[in-house]
């Protein structure tokens, strides 16, 4: 059999049937279907999409969607009672446990019969593909989208590969003079909880999809001025040149948050803590954009190549040297018990093992060892229950090699000049921000520092979108740029390892007032190099 496989991802999202396994849980409900409503308003999706809801609990079609409808409400932007009465229509459900193979012969049946029923089959496919007459035979293409709990995600992707659902697993391509449709899958974070599950779980998807079927999702990378950082250096000749460890001092990467653990402590957080929640993930993502090389052409392949030769240059953290790398903390009780948590000590959140030491804050020094950023020590953290909401990059520069406004009274300079900072805004700002020494108008030289700033919302009068809808638009057109390739996920995991696994980290991990800017332990780790967090007024 002839096979012609199509080149590079197509201009369009294609019509699919979108199967959500975790249909009842939490992400679905607030994140994946408003997403998807967004776009049903925006008319972006494909005709004929339509998704089918996979869990245990026994429901209808027209029950999941009344089941959904409030949190669409809630979490949607510019949600109308019509609009959605039209969008819940491409909405069904099929209950059962996806861990095993009771619900797939059905599931099958139902993808089938909805592919028809909603005018999914993409031009030049027939329904009846060239595979006799097994129920799989006549699928449209599929996204399946594993929305479960992590150690649910090998269960099910082995027995959609037992059910004989992916006999493709590629980029659309045609066979002989039959056009056979796609399957993708969609996976969530946590991508495993350490080196040896992440690779068992890539093993798990690779004997069933191909990699260029494998979707590997962080929203981070759906954020607007986190695509914009290659953009910000790769389409403007003026930041590159300085963009080195001749002129960089060093770089912090944070995502702050003001939100607690609440109802996921037990069920998720407490296994996993700050470091594997946020930076082995999202936060080392942002790190490789910032530092990477440029890619030879903008596409999936040539960026993910960059993002995994800047991985694989961070320095390993030898174990015995983890406490002095790496603090932990953990966040106290508070008198407000207007939130989720109700005021408790993290501790004392039901379903925590106080004695694991799970961490609410996290903060890492990781060291490059390549040409352009040797000796530029790359600060990463994160933390819960704190002072704002910050999501942000801040490159800080070195000072000019001379003053040479040195002569000035005191009066007049500021002792320690501060030195030039680029500020990337990612949340809940966005934005780029410059900050630098300007004259102060009079008579006599003064010099202060200013700020320069280019806020998105203005320059751009868009609003903040919601990052899932967008990525499943590029899963649909079979674009992985914005995905993350197995490799760079399994070298992720070998950064943060030695912190995870040492004892001192844990043992020193400390509290912290929540509202607060994170444990001291965390303003040490920078003091000890003469540096400081970024606090904006
Ligand atoms: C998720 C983490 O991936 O990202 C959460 O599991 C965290 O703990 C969230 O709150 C933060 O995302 P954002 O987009 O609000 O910065």
């Amino acid at each position: 059999m002839a096979s012609a496989i199509a080149n590079g991802p197509s201009e369009h999202p294609e019509p699919c049937v979108v199967v959500i396994f975790g249909a009842s849980g939490d992400l679905t409900q607030r994140k994946l279907i408003p997403a998807l409503f967004e776009l049903h308003l925006q008319e972006r999706l494909p005709d004929g999409l339509c998704v089918v809801g996979v869990s245990r609990t026994e429901m209808t079609d027209d029950e999941w969607r009344q089941k959904l409808a409030p949190s669409v409400e809630a979490h949607a932007q510019g949600f109308d009672r019509d609009a959605w009465q039209s969008f819940a229509q491409r909405l069904h459900y099929h209950p059962g446990d996806a861990t095993t193979p009771g619900p797939f012969p059905g599931l099958a049946q139902r993808i089938s019969e909805l592919g028809k029923q909603h005018e999914t089959f993409p031009d030049g496919v027939s329904p009846v593909a060239p595979f006799g007459d097994s129920p799989w035979a006549s699928l449209p293409n599929v996204l399946f989208y594993l929305s479960v709990a992590p150690q649910l995600y090998i269960p099910i992707i082995t027995q959609i590969g037992a059910a004989g659902m992916v006999y493709e697993g590629q980029r659309w391509c045609s066979l002989d003079d039959h056009a056979v449709p796609w399957q993708r899958i969609i996976v969530e974070k946590p991508f495993g909880e350490d080196v040896a599950s992440a690779t068992e779980l890539n093993r798990a998807l690779g004997r069933v999809f191909e990699e260029e079927a494998i979707y590997r999702i962080d929203h981070y990378l759906g954020k607007e001025l986190v695509q914009n950082i290659l953009v910000m250096r790769f389409a403007n000749s003026i930041f590159e040149p300085t963009w080195n460890n001749q002129f960089v001092d060093h770089v912090q990467v944070s995502a702050i948050e003001q939100v607690g653990v609440g109802r996921r402590a037990g069920n998720f957080y407490d296994k996993a803590g700050a470091t594997r929640d946020m930076i082995q993930s999202h936060l080392l993502q942002v790190l490789a954009l910032v530092a990477m090389e440029p890619p030879s052409i903008y596409d999936a392949d040539s960026i993910r190549r960059e993002k995994i030769k800047l991985i694989n240059a961070a320095r390993e953290i030898p174990a015995g040297e983890a406490h002095q790398r790496a603090v932990f903390g953990r966040y106290r009780a508070t008198n407000d018990a207007s939130d989720e948590d109700t005021g408790l000590a993290y501790a004392d959140l039901e379903g925590v093992d106080p004695a694991r030491a799970t961490e609410t804050y996290s903060a890492v020094r990781i060291d490059i060892d390549n040409w352009r950023w040797s000796g530029v020590p790359f600060y990463v953290r994160s933390g819960k229950k704190l002072a704002t909401k910050l999501t942000e990059v801040v490159v800080q520069f070195k000072r000019p090699p001379v003053d040479l406004f040195r002569q000035m009274e005191p009066a007049q300079r500021t002792l320690e000049r501060p030195p030039n900072r680029v500020i990337i805004s990612i949340a809940p700002d966005e934005g780029i921000s410059m900050r630098f020494e300007a004259k102060v108008p009079g008579p006599k030289l003064a010099i202060d520092s200013v700020k320069f700033s280019m806020d998105y919302a203005s320059a751009f009068k868009a609003e903040p979108l919601e990052a899932y809808g967008p990525l499943m638009l590029d899963a649909m057109r079979g674009d992985q740029t914005l995905y993350k390739h197995r490799d760079e996920v399994e070298i992720g995991w070998r950064i943060v390892q030695p912190v995870l696994d040492s004892d001192q980290v844990r043992a020193s991990i400390e509290d912290y007032a929540p509202g607060s800017w994170g444990p001291k332990c965390a303003d040490e780790l920078l003091v000890r190099d003469g540096r400081a967090w970024h606090r904006p007024e």
